[in-house]
């Protein structure tokens, strides 16, 4: 299955991905990786021959320009599925025409809780012992969209945003892994861990 990545930063998520492809058996291939600005997590496509594409806000008169210019070039790769990895900007209309149902992405909590921008710090700030990662489905709204898959991460006492952050990084990493394959490969069930 050909794969579309999008992303904002360091992209280690994106490189997690691109390892796993490094298997012959895993059935995706990222065919392009694209960010909304030259984003160094380009440099895991780059340094592999896989195509890169750049679609920033500022190059175009409006969000809506923007996000038809998006949808475009997203569409150009012939995504079977398209994968938000780390991507800091909300995807409007024609992005969602196009790949709704076949976008997902990736969060640093557990949804619905912590949604937005600061999830690691909001769940250190609200004091819970147990946060994680969760992948959804991208639906109109922010963080919305129907759950995947979650895995729990547990908050320790001397936590900062950083080491909470990477240790969250680390079970997103393998879980959206997991999950692409179980959608390309059909078996999209609901993978999340029964609470304890
Ligand atoms: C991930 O935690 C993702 O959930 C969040 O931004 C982080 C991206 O990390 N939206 P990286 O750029 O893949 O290292």
């Amino acid at each position: 299955a050909r794969v579309v990545v999008l992303l904002s930063g360091t992209g280690s998520l994106c490189a997690a991905l691109l390892a796993a492809t490094d298997d012959p058996g895993y059935p995706a291939t990222v065919v392009a990786v694209g960010s909304d600005r030259d984003a160094e997590g380009l440099e895991h496509a780059r340094r592999r021959g896989i195509a890169t594409f750049t679609c920033r806000l500022r190059d175009h008169a409006d969000r809506t320009a923007w996000d038809a210019a998006l949808a475009a070039a997203i569409a150009e790769h012939r995504p079977d599925l398209v994968v938000s990895a780390g991507f800091m900007k909300i995807v409007g209309s024609a992005v969602l025409a196009r790949f709704g149902g076949r976008l997902v992405n990736t969060h640093p909590a557990l949804l619905p809780a912590f949604p937005g921008a600061h999830a690691v710090r909001d769940a250190l700030a609200a004091g819970v012992e147990v946060t994680g990662s969760t992948v959804h489905l991208v639906d109109a709204g922010i963080d919305t969209g129907p759950v995947l898959a979650q895995r729990e991460v547990p908050v320790l006492p001397e936590d900062d945003e950083a080491r909470l952050h990477e240790r969250i990084k680390t079970v997103e990493r393998k879980l959206l892994v997991d999950t692409v394959a179980r959608l390309v490969t059909g078996h999209a069930g609901n993978d999340t861990e029964e609470p304890r």
